[in-house]
């Protein structure tokens, strides 16, 4: 016999149960986009290298070590799988010129793909919800961002998520703060761990991030970002904050959040669960004023943000019975060549009227029918045998409460359905 072959380690399959679980999740999702105006974008799951070289940066964990790249043997292209969704998004906005109508509320969802090493919560084929507003350059469209945010947690039932906010500044005031930076850590140098002298004199800002204690403790006295920043940014930071205070969001201000993508400015935030263990970010994001136009097309600012699908759904526990939008009303089990045409024509007629319906397949007894009609899911078996099918009735038997089987015809089974 040949060896079983399996999924690719960090990459999932979502089977039935949990995949109700996604389509109650992502309901949600397309009625809480809609209610700010935002609309769907999909873009290819695969991009040439360069766009997500030049838009999340070279000297990023991101393209250094976890893209899935590839050279397209037909014509040499050198191709990837999306890391992530802001950079296309940007692509198809500058190529299709959509902000050529005014500014853009937009948002996609799909898989992405990173080679991180695999641990709860974190995957190689993961799920985001991006969510991004192109054109927009005010402190309102961030602070929509973040309310939005905190509205979807009540919906889903998954808070208490704490929001800790940054702001990055100006690239002129990050640069000057890049240098202060270096000179304090170059006094250090003998100290520094392998990725932080590494990343020095590439992207300094990055060791900010390092989960190294050693690192940690030696940055406690280094400079603070926050003490270079320019009045704007400032300014720009401090009505974002007056924004979630007025409409009763609670954050924490934290200077060192830096983020793993270089393509930020201004306003950086992330939403984290303490119920995750390490891999608690839901959802981050923030300002990129300047991507757009490094990607070549006319500057405009920016601002978004995704979420981890995965992680989200992990947070929402005690809730299976929620998830049952899939699972059919009537589960109809029959016995014999009569019933089994009649089965067929109660089936058809009952979809006609919207009802979910399984029709049994594969004969055996009406017992172990009953044991799949239970196993189904359904609220009701409908039970058909010759006799049934001769009177054109039908036995409506509840599967989920103690009530009693009741005989009913075509018209009865809707009007006791609730159809019609
Ligand atoms: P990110 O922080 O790289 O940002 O990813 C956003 C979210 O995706 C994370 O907070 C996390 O919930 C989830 N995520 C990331 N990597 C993994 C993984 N390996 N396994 C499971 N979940 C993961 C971005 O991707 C930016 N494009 C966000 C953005 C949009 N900024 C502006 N607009």
């Amino acid at each position: 016999m040949s060896s079983v072959i399996r999924a690719i380690r960090g990459m999932n399959d979502i089977l039935p149960d949990e995949s109700d679980k996604w389509g109650y999740f992502e309901e949600i999702i397309r009625t809480w986009l809609a209610a700010y105006g935002y609309r769907n974008l999909r873009t290819p799951v695969v991009e040439q290298t360069d766009l997500f070289v030049r838009s999340i940066g070279a000297i990023t964990d991101i393209v250094e070590k976890e893209m899935y790249t590839f050279v397209d043997h037909l014509n040499g292209e050198q191709l990837t799988l999306r890391p992530e969704g802001t950079a296309s998004c940007v692509r198809a906005v500058i190529e299709h010129n959509l902000l050529y109508t005014g500014p853009q509320r937009l948002y996609y969802s799909g898989p992405m793909f990173r080679h991180e090493r695999p641990q709860k919560g974190r995957y190689r084929q993961f799920h985001q919800v991006g969510v991004e507003a192109l054109g927009f350059s005010g402190p309102d469209i961030d602070a929509e961002h973040i309310i939005m945010c905190a509205r979807l947690w009540r919906l889903l039932g998954v808070t208490p998520v704490r929001l800790e906010i940054g702001t990055l500044g100006s690239p002129d005031s990050r640069a000057i703060y890049r240098a202060r930076l270096v000179s304090y850590l170059e006094r250090f140098a003998d100290q520094l761990d392998e990725d932080a002298r590494r990343r020095l004199h590439s992207n300094p800002l990055r060791i900010l991030d390092s989960k190294n204690p050693a690192m940690q403790e030696l940055l406690k006295d280094a400079p603070r970002l926050f003490d270079d920043l320019d009045e704007e940014s400032l300014a720009h930071f401090e009505s974002l904050q007056t924004i979630l205070r007025n409409r009763g969001v609670d954050f924490t201000i934290n200077p060192r959040l830096v983020r793993g993508l270089d393509y930020y400015n201004r306003t950086v935030f992330e939403w984290v669960s303490d119920h995750l263990g390490a891999q608690g970010t839901i959802c981050a994001g923030g300002r990129y004023d300047g991507l757009i136009a490094q990607v070549g097309g006319k500057p405009a600012p920016a601002c978004g943000f995704a979420m981890g699908i995965e992680r989200i759904l992990a947070l929402m526990v005690g809730l299976d019975e929620t998830y049952t939008a899939n699972r059919p009303d009537i589960y109809v089990v029959h016995q014999g060549e009569m019933a089994a045409d009649f089965a067929w024509e109660v089936a058809e007629y009952l979809r006609d009227q919207g009802v979910k319906v399984v029709l049994h397949n594969g004969g055996g007894a009406f017992k172990s029918q009953m044991k799949k009609a239970d196993v189904s899911g359904a609220q009701f078996a409908a039970v058909i045998g010759d006799d049934e099918a001769k009177a054109r009735r039908i036995s409506l038997k509840p599967l989920r409460e103690a009530a009693e089987q009741v005989s009913v015809d075509l018209a009865e089974i809707c009007a006791l359905l609730g159809k019609n």
